[in-house]
């Protein structure tokens, strides 16, 4: 059994999930269509009030990210040093595939919790969905999920908001372990 994202059974691909680090990524990244399918299996999601209120937004053009990123960096710290503009424009191009997802909540009785539970629910479908194909995939916010600029960029406004960046790709290391829940200490049987 491969140590993670075995993808033997899907019992097996989420036992072992494991996200690649986005800046450890090369190619290949998913084709179109191995990326349809991801973006189809992802939208497969619970969904109170069949609402869909979520998007997609998959990035092209990386370049014009990173130059369109950095401007709105720029605008709001004019002083920032060489290094972090390289952080940002390394955020706009790394990894071989980039997927923005776009929490929508609709006007509805559903509550946007439930909408926005939704589509962190949609998040880590996406992930999955791009184990179960042999890439590993990595779920980032940072600044740039949370800045208005940005969301505008990919024709979003409030009350809409970034779930996250979505890289895909191969891992150029090896996956390692990290810290995990003590199941025990999370877990209650009720009454006790
Ligand atoms: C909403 C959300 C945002 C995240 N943003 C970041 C981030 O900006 N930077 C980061 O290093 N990890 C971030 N993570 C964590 C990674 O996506 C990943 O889950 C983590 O590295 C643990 O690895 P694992 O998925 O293999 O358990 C975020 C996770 C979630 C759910």
């Amino acid at each position: 059994m491969d140590a993670f994202n075995d993808r033997a059974t899907a019992a097996t691909l989420i036992a072992t999930r494991r996200s690649g680090k986005a800046r450890d990524m090369v190619a290949p990244g998913p084709d179109a269509a191995q990326l349809a399918s991801i973006l189809a299996s992802a939208a497969r999601v619970p969904d109170h009030g069949k609402l869909f209120p979520w998007r997609f937004v998959v990035v092209a053009d990386r370049a014009a990210f990173a130059e369109r990123l950095l401007a709105i960096y720029l605008a709001a710290k004019p002083d920032a040093g060489r290094l972090e503009q390289e952080a940002v424009t390394q955020f706009a191009t790394q990894a071989p595939c980039l997927v923005v997802v776009i929490a929508s909540p609709r006007p509805s009785h559903i509550p946007v919790w439930e909408q926005e539970l939704s589509a962190g629910a949609l998040c880590q479908n996406l992930c999955l969905a791009a184990h179960a194909h042999g890439f590993v995939a990595n779920w980032l916010t940072g600044w740039a999920a949370y800045d208005a600029q940005v969301l505008a960029l990919f024709g979003g406004a409030a009350p809409e908001r970034i779930a996250g960046f979505f890289y895909i790709g191969a891992p150029a290391k090896a996956l390692d372990e990290r810290p995990r829940p003590d199941m025990a200490a999370i877990t209650r049987v009720w009454p006790g």
